[in-house]
């Protein structure tokens, strides 16, 4: 999908859609294929810049016969961008680069003006859901999306963010377990 240079139009994109999501960095797109084979009344959109994730996207979307898929392949923030207010009712963040190194984390996704576009894309009650296995990133989001207005965080006990939602499909990239703890949920909704 190109973005065009005026807002996206989602109705024109898939007029029988109740509503739209986005999976933002959605890497071998095993989840947001996953999502889309379950929930066919829904467009799912994904960008990736990563060549090899979006061909392996594009397999699985191809295998299962999806319909209700869009994939920008490009920074998530040009897509973002072009989306109207309040457009999302669901959007996915799940294992974000961690760039762990103390002088790389200015180049971690999850910054002040990106949660900030997130909140103004979600619909009122809306959900974004971040996973990562890396602690102190887990932190950065909490302080970070805590921080953005309209956004709170849905947690109630240490076993809402310890336990994988009961709707998450398991990345590659999760599975991996590369990071220093194992893997935290954070869910927020739009207030
Ligand atoms: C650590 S990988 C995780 C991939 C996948 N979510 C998973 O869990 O397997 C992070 C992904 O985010 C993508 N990414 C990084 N910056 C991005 C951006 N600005 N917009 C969209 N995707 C981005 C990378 O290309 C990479 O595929």
């Amino acid at each position: 999908m190109a973005v065009p240079p005026g807002p996206v139009n989602l109705h024109d994109l898939a007029p029988e859609a109740r509503e739209t999501w986005l999976e933002i960095g959605f890497g071998g797109g095993e989840h947001l294929a996953g999502q889309a084979a379950r929930n066919p009344g829904v467009l799912i959109l994904g960008a990736e810049p990563f060549v090899n994730g979006l061909g392996s996207a594009l397999r699985h979307i191809a295998e299962a016969d999806l319909t209700n898929v869009r994939l920008h392949a490009g920074d998530a923030r040009e897509l973002m961008a072009a989306l109207p207010n309040a457009s999302l009712s669901r959007v996915f963040i799940l294992f974000p680069d961690p760039w762990p190194k103390t002088r790389h984390q200015k180049r971690r996704l999850l910054q002040p003006d990106f949660v900030r576009d997130i909140a103004r894309l979600l619909s009122p009650r809306g959900t974004l859901r971040v996973a990562t296995d890396w602690a102190d990133y887990a932190d950065q989001c909490l302080r970070v999306i805590t921080a953005t207005p309209g956004l709170t965080w849905t947690a109630e006990c240490a076993n809402d963010w310890r336990n994988p939602p009961p709707d998450h499909i398991s990345t590659r990239y999760e599975l991996k377990r590369l990071g220093d703890c194992a893997p935290i949920f954070l869910e927020f909704t739009r207030l």
